[in-house]
């Protein structure tokens, strides 16, 4: 009744963005992501006799609110769902990335948190049905299960049960690489949530977001097959800035951008104007993304430090999906 996993924060380069069903977690478009290897959470669930309710300790803390309540509530949909126990259980966590920051911990938590709990249950099942466990958790975290390259098929069904991730192509294909570049560590003033949720019920651009998803998936998959750094990067860039439009358009409009978000964003196209192949991406937070190719990690590194407010710039691979420690 207890295991321990280990699961990686990903990267979106086509953006989820917009939920059609809140409680199942459907999203309105698929949306697709590399794993990465630096950010990752571990996480143990023991299921006792003894709990008259969940526990959930994060980096060694005992957490109640908001944040307890979305563990406690993904715990009860899988003691729903697979009839395994009644039992409660204690979960400890430990993120090795910035919490509620824009450093995608919800996807690596409940990766973490979905595996290990399936796991301590005896649970067989295949990676692609914990995908779609994972997903009630936090919508990103569905992709994490898998490493490198990875899709979330969006689904058409009314239940979800054809709402989840496949991975594209895995993590030793293909060696790109993702600088983080840290600007703030900071809880963000709106969750991914609560952001997402206001631009679908308000965005005017959102139709026009939407309109866009298929042609950029379709282009990013044929990039990432021809190994075509350039097309991969120009549309994760485009699809980005897309994304955080939408913000803008809201009522009421709001961005997670800082000053020093954009000039990192103008760093990097003067790096290419420079002949350096390197694109950002944002999810939603203050914090970029850089991606880049094995031979330029030293400019690139060098380059970003270089931009004022940047406090770090944390260096990245390609990740594997989820495993049991
Ligand atoms: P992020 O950019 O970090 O993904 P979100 O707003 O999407 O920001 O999600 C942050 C939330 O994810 C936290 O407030 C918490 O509820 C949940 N979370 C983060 N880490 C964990 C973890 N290790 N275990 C369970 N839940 C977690
Ligand atoms: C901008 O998966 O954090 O990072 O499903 O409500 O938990 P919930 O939201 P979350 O949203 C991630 C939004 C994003 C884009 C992405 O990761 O695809
Ligand atoms: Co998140």
């Amino acid at each position: 009744m207890k295991a321990t996993a280990k699961a990686h924060t990903n990267i979106a380069l086509i953006k989820y963005w917009g939920k059609r069903d809140e409680s199942l977690i459907l999203p309105m478009n698929n949306s697709l992501s590399l794993t990465l290897d630096v950010f990752y959470t571990t996480t143990t669930v023991t299921f006792r006799e003894e709990l008259f309710q969940d526990e959930f300790l994060l980096n060694e803390q005992v957490i109640r609110g908001e944040q307890y309540n979305r563990v406690a509530a993904f715990l009860d949909f899988i003691r729903r769902e697979t009839q395994a126990t009644s039992l409660h259980a204690e979960v400890r966590s430990t993120n090795h990335v910035p919490t509620a920051a824009g450093f995608a911990s919800s996807a690596s938590g409940f990766a973490a948190l979905a595996a290990a709990t399936t796991r301590a249950l005896d649970l067989s099942i295949s990676d692609q049905e914990l995908s779609r466990l994972t997903r009630l958790g936090s919508g990103s975290a569905c992709r994490s299960i898998f490493g490198g390259f990875v899709e979330w098929h969006k689904g058409t069904e009314k239940d979800g049960s054809d709402s989840y991730a496949v991975q594209v192509q895995p993590a030793e294909d293909w060696d790109v690489r993702v600088a983080a570049v840290v600007l703030s560590e900071t809880t963000k003033k709106i969750s991914s949530r609560e952001g997402m949720k206001r631009t679908v019920d308000t965005s005017v651009f959102y139709p026009g977001w939407l309109k866009s998803i298929p042609r950029d998936l379709e282009q990013i998959k044929d990039g990432i097959n021809q190994r075509d750094f350039e097309k991969v990067g120009s549309i994760s860039e485009a699809n980005c800035l897309r994304m955080h439009a939408t913000t803008l358009g809201a009522n009421p409009p709001f961005t997670y951008w800082h000053d020093a978000t954009l000039r990192v964003m103008q760093g990097v196209q003067a790096m290419r104007e420079r002949g350096i192949s390197v694109f950002f991406t944002i999810d939603a937070g203050p914090n970029v993304k850089v991606l880049y190719l094995p031979e330029d990690e030293t400019i690139v590194q060098e380059m970003l430090r270089q931009i004022p407010g940047v406090h770090d710039v944390i260096v990245s691979r390609s990740g594997q999906g989820v495993t049991y420690l």
